[in-house]
């Protein structure tokens, strides 16, 4: 016979008591995430897609709350109004369905569910459908996922960065989203709502920044090792900010004092670091130049991706305007750089640099038994002060553009800051070719081509004809501009 035991519905016990009293502050701190003070707090708002959201949110919690009070106390209260009180109470009467009542918990659940579906679909339409007409100049950007970081490209401005979304105060900014590798998601907490970023699939999204600030946003879509550190900022700006930021972004730095820190710092980024990270994205046709590049160091690294000395890498360009690194782990200063360069695992778990870099790795290729970069402390200290002292300059040092007097160029400076991370002037391959006795060898590579012919066909257009044993990883590098490419086939064919 059923049976009820009387200790079926136990009242808290001491030991209950405890447990509850214990939870309660780590209760308490989680729900601490969500004041709206919090940086990545979805309630202290920035913007008005995130506070419609918000608000959307906060509709549903409150029907959700009555609904829990109202179903839970009914229950509570026949539990406890119709206990069992003693061994002589009998089971009441067993009735099996009553069709008024079944009607009504159908009918009003439809009711709450279509009040919450109305508002939740017009604000799902209305948000992917577009930046509305009526709400000024659109600013373009794409956004583009890797692992494990953000690249922002804006196209009509011909801009490119990494993890720091520059955007102007009130302008509605419409984004496409991808990803490069594997599914990450977008995501402004204080501005806007997440949308994923998927290979070979464009998403779209507008959003609006509604105050002056620095906000956080972060990948919310686990996509690895590193994904709880893949995060970016927005740095939401007046107006005129923005533009002066804009305009920096097309200015080069001033080029480095002779013999300074700064000077050795280029040279050593040029050969260690330029392969993967571009940091001169300033002149016309840079911008082309770098989402080129950007594919290339995907194509070598998904070549193979247990061996490849090349990854995709965040743009540096003007970095020393940034104010964090690591995708936003760290705010960046020279310390914090010198110990991004010398270990950047302990910084962020995973990062692709210390495994691939041919700077953690011996001569032979093997990694470095103690995962240090080989260069000395001030070597890398060098190279942070040379990345930090990279901000717009006084608008002469454009090192791109075509020189009135290019008798004066130097082809081994060209050399040095774009090739040298992929060439060396000997024998040894490091990405590309060694490049020892270039001249001769061009001069019967193919018929009909000069061997000056064949280097300036190389540089410009290097998928052309690629040496045996190699894969075509090198992108255009025409951006140069004919006086560079004339200095640098000139100082090729003089490598023996
Ligand atoms: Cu990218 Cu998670």
């Amino acid at each position: 016979m059923f049976r009820v035991s009387k200790s079926f519905f136990p009242l808290p016990s001491a030991r209950t008591g405890t447990a509850a009293l214990l939870l309660a502050p780590v209760a308490i701190a989680l729900l601490a995430a969500c004041t709206p003070d919090n940086a990545q707090s979805t309630f202290g708002t920035a913007g008005p897609i995130a506070e419609d959201q918000a608000n959307l949110f906060k509709f549903i919690f409150w029907i959700a709350a009555v609904v829990f009070v109202l179903v839970e106390g009914a229950v509570i209260y026949a539990a406890i109004r119709y206990r069992r009180r003693s061994d002589s109470d009998k089971l009441p009467y067993q009735t099996h369905g009553n069709t008024r009542l079944e009607i009504t918990w159908t009918i009003v659940p439809a009711i709450i569910l279509i009040g919450v579906a109305i508002p939740t679909l017009a604000q799902i339409w209305g948000q992917q459908s577009g930046v509305p007409d009526d709400l000024g100049e659109v600013l373009n950007v794409e956004a583009i996922g890797h692992q494990w970081w953000f690249e922002f490209r804006y196209p009509d401005h011909e801009v490119i960065t990494a993890n720091e979304l520059h955007i102007p105060v009130g302008r509605p900014i419409s984004f496409k989203i991808v990803s490069q590798d594997v599914v990450h998601s977008f995501w402004v907490p204080k501005i806007a709502g997440k949308v994923d970023m998927v290979p070979l699939n464009d998403n779209f999204m507008w959003m609006i920044g509604s105050e002056v600030g620095t906000f956080y946003g972060q990948c919310a879509e686990f996509c690895g090792i590193a994904h709880a550190h893949m995060r970016f900022r927005v740095i939401v700006q007046t107006e005129e900010d923005f533009q002066a930021w804009l305009d920096g972004m097309h200015t080069a730095p001033d080029a480095p004092a002779p013999g300074s820190p700064e000077a050795t710092g280029q040279q050593l980024f040029a050969a260690n670091c330029s392969t993967c990270h571009t940091n001169n994205s300033t002149s016309p046709g840079s911008y082309a130049q770098e989402i080129n590049t950007q594919q290339a160091r995907w194509n070598g690294w998904i070549s193979d991706t247990e061996n490849s000395l090349i990854v995709s890498a965040p743009n540096l360009t003007n970095f020393g305007d940034h104010i964090t690194l690591g995708a936003g782990l760290k705010d960046l200063n020279q310390d914090s750089l010198v110990a991004w360069i010398t270990d950047p695992s302990s910084i962020k778990i995973g990062t692709r640099m210390q495994k691939h870099a041919a700077i953690y790795r011996t001569p032979d290729g093997e990694l470095r038994p103690d995962g240090k970069p080989g260069l000395s402390e001030s070597e890398i200290s060098d190279i942070a002060t040379y990345l930090l002292s990279l901000k717009p300059g006084s608008g002469s040092g454009d090192d791109t553009a075509d020189s009135p007097d290019s008798g004066s160029i130097d082809g081994a400076a060209v050399f040095a800051t774009n090739c040298t991370g992929c060439h060396s002037t000997g024998d040894d391959t490091k990405i590309g070719p060694g490049l020892a006795g270039v001249g001769e060898r061009a001069a019967s590579r193919v018929q009909g081509l000069s061997a000056d012919e064949y280097i300036e066909q190389s540089i410009r257009e290097p998928s052309a004809s690629i040496v045996p044993g190699f894969n075509n990883l090198m992108p255009p590098w025409g951006h140069l501009g004919d006086d560079k490419i004339d200095a640098l086939v000139t100082y090729l064919k003089t490598l023996k």
